[in-house]
């Protein structure tokens, strides 16, 4: 029977032996803790030399000089090297017959497929995280492989190791660090200084405490981990997810009681009990009968794999539950003046002629900022998502005020804010996706995947207008048939109403496809006869003369509030749809007809407690295209999604059931008083009916009037 042996500075009290099999041979595997004792592992080093086929080192650093070590870390190891014992230990290595390992090799492999398999299998778990590495020379291989998948690498190395107030932010600076060539050096030679000064001490433990807070993902060190990390508390700590080696149950139980979502414990689990690093890198030498420097990292690799669980990185949810938070980014826009007026600064110069217009005109200039962050949003399906709404200055009267050059610029520097703060997918709100090319020339060119949400907007909104017809209970609806009834589209060859008029020609008799170039109508009308053949659609440029005879009617144009549809010559009991943001119909047109049902597009209710500031709806509810970019964001679709003025018909039917499967409700309807009860919509059809009782009886002539206007 091979034997491994580990000799550890830590605590005798955790010794333990016990026999196992490894790679079909049998192995007795020992742990000998030393109490803090270097002479005592020098001893027992010599002592067991004949004993071991391989020896493994418990809470020893030496300095060993490789690719991935540094200058600095070989400046510090060196001033341990004369200072400390472990110099001993490197001294008699060489002499010894036994490999010793301390476990960095399998440490550094290990770390490098923990990240590249999580990030595979959990479809971008690391993505443009906000990772902090307390040190990213210890790290050194883990950081490489993150920088692949985020830019939002911080490392604490200066401000831990050498007292200097300052992060790196990428793993070129690392590097540079590591060399000795970054910048950051020039301040070492006050080192000693600096870090003990006590202000600057007590500044530095504050930035890192700011530092900690910030990020999503932490990596501490498997050596020393109550140094880095004993300190913190649960404010620091609570819904982050920690990389480490070896969790430990002590360190497991640290960080569960500090509030930690998820524990990354990147050693593989060889053996069913957790040892250190040390005695499974020992193990693999003892077994493969080899140098240390002879296993390569393929081999290393293999030998994992070659177990049942090795080749997985342990996941620990101190919840009991698995976590995972999805991070999105939204971007929204004021609808017009007077949402300015609303703002406590701008109030006192409302009355000034020509105030409120010159504060919308330098506001669209403004750069973008955060306006809320976004939590609490939880699928039934488990996973979770956050976010922020960027807002930019320019209401849709701005905009097109410009060239689409102009919203462009803004939209990717919102982008460029949203991957700072660590979003995966960026949607585009209202009036950022009319202008210009609907979000192509944002998508090709920010560094994060966009979409404009139009696919859900356009399924929602047929999903309301269905709830409200089928609330109406004025037409007949059999399962399995086409419905007998007349809808028209207004906007018909923009981006959602296309959808709508495709949507609407699957499920009606007849579909007016009304909009202002009959050419493009044509085409559209041809692309629908392709898809739903027996359908009859009509292209019209004058809608007036039909609208009497409509069921359904919605609304999709930019035409920014203008006048798009006269209400008064609607059909009683006529159910329209106002998707437009501005909204088409005016509350002051609504008003003129009490019986039709105007109803503001689908908003959609969120899953979970969600939590953000007011954006104009009640608690819980977003616009569709808010809905879509989170539902993206929960599924973890971190692509371009709906783009473009061509809606794949697809795409709104993956989006639908995609919406069902992360538990998104239709909110309730609602018009331009707030929410319809089910008596409000009782008063509209009583109405509607009794209106077309008097038509029926010759009481009316041309157009249809309102009961309340007769
Ligand atoms: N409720 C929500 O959640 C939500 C989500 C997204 C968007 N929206 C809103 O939905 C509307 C449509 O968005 P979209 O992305 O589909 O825009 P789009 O692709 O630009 O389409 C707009 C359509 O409106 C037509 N139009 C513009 N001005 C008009 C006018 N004065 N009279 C008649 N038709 C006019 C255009 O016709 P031409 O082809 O002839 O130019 C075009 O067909 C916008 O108001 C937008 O803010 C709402």
């Amino acid at each position: 029977m091979k034997q491994v042996i580990s000799i550890s500075l830590g605590s005798s009290a955790n010794n333990y032996e016990f026999q196992t099999t490894f790679l079909g041979q049998k192995f007795k595997i020992r742990r000998i803790g030393t109490n803090g004792d270097y002479d005592k592992v020098v001893d027992l080093l010599v002592q067991l030399d004949t004993e071991a086929d391989a020896f493994g080192l418990g809470s020893v650093k030496l300095p060993t000089p490789n690719k991935h070590n540094t200058l600095i870390n070989l400046a510090s190891s060196l001033l341990d090297y004369v200072r400390d014992d472990s110099a001993k230990i490197t001294k008699l290595r060489s002499r010894l017959k036994t490999p010793v390992t301390t476990g960095d090799h399998l440490i550094s492999v290990a770390q490098e497929w923990a990240i590249r398999s999580l990030q595979f299998e959990h479809n971008g778990y690391f993505s443009n995280a906000r990772v902090l590495f307390l040190s990213g020379m210890t790290n050194y291989r883990m950081a490489k492989v993150m920088s692949e998948f985020t830019e939002n690498l911080t490392f604490a190395d200066p401000v831990i190791d050498n007292g200097i107030s300052k992060f790196l932010h990428s793993f070129k600076d690392l590097d540079l660090y590591g060399k000795g060539l970054h910048d950051i050096l020039k301040w070492i030679p006050s080192k000693r200084l600096t870090s003990s000064a006590i202000p600057l001490k007590k500044w530095n433990t504050y930035i890192l405490r700011k530092a900690v807070q910030k990020a999503h993902i932490i990596v501490v060190p498997y050596h020393n981990f109550y140094d880095y990390v004993g300190d913190c508390t649960p404010e620091d700590l609570a819904g982050k997810t920690i990389i480490t080696s070896t969790a430990y149950d002590d360190r497991i139980e640290f960080l569960k009681n500090h509030g930690v979502d998820v524990i990354i414990d990147t050693t593989p689990k060889l053996l069913k009990r957790v040892v250190g690093v040390n005695v499974l890198e020992a193990l693999v030498i003892a077994a493969l009968g080899k140098k240390q420097h002879q296993i390569k990292d393929e081999e290393m690799l293999e030998l994992m794999s070659s177990t049942k669980t090795g080749l997985r990185p342990r996941l620990v949810y101190p919840s009991g539950k698995p976590k995972q938070i999805s991070r999105f980014a939204f971007v929204i826009h004021p609808l017009s003046q007077e949402q300015f007026k609303l703002e406590k600064t701008v109030k006192p110069f409302v009355k000034i002629p020509g105030a409120i217009d010159a504060v919308e005109k330098v506001v669209a200039y403004a750069p973008p900022w955060v306006y809320s962050k976004v939590t609490g949003i939880k699928s039934p399906a488990g996973v979770e998502a956050e976010g922020w709404l960027i807002t930019v200055g320019g209401t849709p009267k701005q905009m097109l005020s410009h060239s689409p050059e102009f919203t462009y610029k803004r939209l990717l520097m919102a982008a460029r804010m949203a991957k700072r703060l660590g979003a995966q997918i960026m949607g585009l709100g209202a009036f950022t996706k009319v202008v210009g090319d609907a979000g192509v020339t944002v998508a090709n060119k920010a560094d994060i995947p966009i979409t404009t949400g139009n696919s859900y907007s356009a399924s929602g909104a047929l999903w309301a207008a269905a709830d409200a017809v089928r609330r109406m209970g004025l037409i007949q609806i059999e399962e399995g048939k086409k419905i007998k009834g007349k809808t028209m589209v207004f906007g018909a060859t923009g981006a959602i109403g296309s959808v709508c008029c495709r949507l609407l020609a699957m499920a009606f008799d007849e579909v007016y496809l009304c909009g202002r170039n009959i050419i493009k109508l044509m085409a559209l009308k041809e692309s629908i006869l392709a898809e739903t053949p027996d359908v009859k659609l009509h292209t019209i440029v004058n809608p007036d003369k039909h609208l009497h005879d409509m069921d359904v009617i919605v609304t999709a144009t930019s035409g920014m509030g203008k006048k798009i549809l006269d209400i008064t010559k609607v059909k009683p009991g006529c159910v329209i749809t106002d998707v437009a943001r501005p909204l088409d119909l005016s509350p002051k047109d609504v008003a003129k007809r009490p019986d039709v049902l105007v109803i503001e597009s689908g908003e959609i209710l969120l899953p979970g407690n969600p939590k953000m500031k007011d954006i104009g709806l009640p608690p819980k509810v977003a616009y569709a295209c808010l809905a879509e970019t989170i539902v993206l964001a929960l599924d973890r679709r971190f692509e371009v999604f709906t783009i473009g003025r061509d809606i794949e018909w697809e795409k709104v039917k993956t989006i639908y059931k995609m919406g069902l499967k992360h538990g998104m409700k239709l909110a309730a309807i609602s018009g331009v008083n707030g929410v319809f009860s089910d008596k409000d919509i009782e008063k509209v059809r009583d109405l509607a009916l009794e209106a077309r009782k008097k038509n029926k009886t010759g009481k009316k002539k041309k157009g249809t009037k309102s009961p309340a206007l007769d």
